[in-house]
């Protein structure tokens, strides 16, 4: 049986034909879960790295191009620095791990966020992991690491001004697209579809602008509890949307 094959037949009663192209997950409730079992914080983080493989891989063998993870926001250095520090370390071991599978898979990984002020052995496996899968086209998988949307948008401002300042773009040229093309996720079509784990009704600083038209799925799941069946259950969700973009059915 081709992985092909194999891949469609777990995706049960969702049609193939009505999947999202781009999925964006915010990744939370890792605390609550190792709370909830006397654990320390931390053993969240860790096992909510785990799911995140899964649900990549669920992606790549069911054809949906494109997975963007939050995984720290701007505002999350304003946590216990014992809790940052275990989480940078995470993410460069994790890097360091995986990368070579994930080549393999023919993922291709981005990291979209301000990485300047990440520990520069951090700073070096992401630029590394992005240059080795670049030719990579099996999924895209971007990942937001001191990501804020604000920021993004302040950033793309500040990067289209100084091109009016020279010059080089006129004010009156400026649309949409424009924006869109001077954001961390330039490469990326918006996200289909924003799942959000652990019951949590807010954006939290994600994607404000590529969420303009998403479908979202709020599920009181705890991230280190979402699985195959739950993502399958998003996606199901999903199917039964009727998108309308702002206009009227048929028309
Ligand atoms: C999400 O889980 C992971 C990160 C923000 C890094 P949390 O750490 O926010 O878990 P809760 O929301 O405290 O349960
Ligand atoms: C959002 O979760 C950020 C990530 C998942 C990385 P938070 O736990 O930081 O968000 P709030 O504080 O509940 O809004
Ligand atoms: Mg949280």
């Amino acid at each position: 049986m081709t992985a092909q094959l194999f891949s469609t037949d777990k995706l049960l009663n969702l049609d193939p034909q009505k999947l999202p192209q781009h999925v964006a997950v915010i990744m939370d409730g890792n605390g609550r879960w190792a709370k909830q079992r006397g654990l320390p914080r931390i053993e969240g983080h860790r096992r909510g790295a785990n799911i995140l493989k899964e649900i990549l891989t669920n992606c790549k063998d069911w054809g949906i191009n494109t997975l963007t993870a939050y995984a720290f926001s701007t505002e999350n250095w304003g946590r216990p620095l014992t809790e940052v520090s275990f989480l940078m370390t995470l993410f460069e071991k994790l890097l360091i791990k995986e990368l070579k599978e994930m080549n393999e898979e023919g993922v291709r990984i981005r990291f979209i966020g301000d990485l300047s002020p990440l520990p520069e052995s951090l700073q070096q496996e992401i630029a590394h992991s992005m240059a080795i899968t670049k030719n990579n086209n099996a999924v895209n998988f971007n990942v937001a690491i001191n990501y804020g949307s604000r920021l993004e948008i302040v950033k793309a401002c500040q990067a289209i001004a100084e091109k009016v300042s020279t010059g080089e773009l006129a004010p009156d040229t400026i649309d949409e697209n424009t924006i869109s093309q001077y954001l961390y996720t330039s490469a990326s079509p918006d996200p289909d579809l924003l799942i959000r784990t652990s019951g949590e009704m807010r954006l939290s600083n994600f994607l404000l602008w590529q969420l303009a038209y998403t479908e979202m799925y709020i599920t009181d799941t705890l991230w280190p509890d979402f699985n195959c069946s739950e993502f399958r259950a998003a996606l199901a969700h999903y199917q039964k949307r009727d998108r309308r973009f702002g206009k009227v059915k048929g028309s």
